[in-house]
């Protein structure tokens, strides 16, 4: 425990003197003002107290994090129902791509593109205002981090929605095929507050210990998703988390992990830990560009890669 905390504390000196700290997403106009110098880690085992560097406190846009989540919760809901909604495969084209769309008949590629998670909040959504629907993610997501201080940033839903045209297109273009069902605005209301979910490293990392320890949360005991459902996120997460980046991450980290342009990484340790990572800059892909790196450096130094 004493080596992982000198080789976090090492790794996130020697990062943070790095010049090129990649590019913070300006698309929406609230998440360009934070500051591309802010830089956290948290790393929580499955068996022993968060180890934290830098901004681990510091809470920030989760963003498409917020993916995994309602995933999550959507399984719950109508479990393997959900895949005649969304598909299970890479799609080699940027988060907010429409491309596919028309080809695979609105049928989105995976639940972490921006159209799959439309589909997976459409079905969240269920018989639900979207208010109610909100509030639901919101507790579901301080039941996983065990942190009732979690809340979502009014400012960032309200600065994604006025420049929201691209996810709005995604979300007509869906119903018209029947995807989503009910009316894309409410839909895309439910989308936007939970990608402006505010949350810590350390908040994150908690929140994603159930899907290192086979479904069950160690620091609660709750069994909040069966072990096969944990194993299937995980692989997810790995083919699909970072959109077209998913095998350059695959390759350099070797976990799965899940990306959002608030500049935050989860990344699954399968039976050893969950660590979560804050560098608002991007690269050319979207994913947190320090971020990667620490990823990297922490997956090498501990052998944690799964392969
Ligand atoms: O819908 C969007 O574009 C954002 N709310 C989330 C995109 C995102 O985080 C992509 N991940 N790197």
């Amino acid at each position: 425990m004493d080596e992982l905390k000198q080789w976090v504390n090492e790794i996130h000196l020697e990062l943070s003197t790095r010049a090129d700290k990649g590019r913070v997403a300006d698309y929406i106009p609230q998440l360009a003002k934070v500051s591309s110098d802010k830089f956290g880690i948290a790393v929580a085992p499955v068996n022993g107290p968060v180890i934290t560097a830098g901004d681990a406190d510091e809470s920030f846009s989760i963003q498409s994090i917020s993916k995994l989540f309602t995933l999550t919760l959507a399984l719950g809901q109508i479990g393997d129902r959900l895949w005649e909604r969304v598909d299970r495969e890479p799609s080699g084209n940027a988060f907010n791509s429409i491309v596919q769309l028309e080809q695979e008949q609105g049928k989105p590629r995976n639940p972490f593109v921006n159209a799959g998670a439309i589909a997976v909040t459409d079905v969240i959504l269920g018989g639900h205002r979207p208010k109610e629907a909100i509030g639901e993610i919101l507790r579901f997501v301080r039941f996983l981090a065990n942190d009732d201080a979690i809340n979502i940033d009014r400012l960032v839903a309200e600065s994604e929605q006025a420049h929201g045209d691209r996810n709005m297109a995604l979300a007509h273009f869906m119903r018209s095929f029947g995807v989503v069902r009910h009316p894309a605005a409410e839909v895309l209301g439910v989308y936007f507050h939970q990608c402006a979910i505010a949350m810590t490293c350390r908040q994150l990392a908690q929140s994603g210990l159930f899907l290192a320890n086979n479904g069950r949360n160690p620091a609660t005991g709750f069994n909040v998703v069966s072990p096969r459902r944990a194993r299937r996120i995980n692989a997810l997460m790995m083919t699909c988390g970072h959109y077209d980046g998913a095998g350059d991450f695959a390759f350099r980290v070797g976990l799965p992990g899940k990306s959002g342009v608030g500049g935050g990484i989860l990344a699954i340790v399968p039976n050893k830990a969950v660590i979560a990572v804050w560098s608002p800059g991007l690269d050319a892909s979207g994913n947190s560009l320090l971020g990667t790196a620490a990823l990297e450096m922490l997956a090498q130094r501990t052998g944690w890669s799964v392969f």
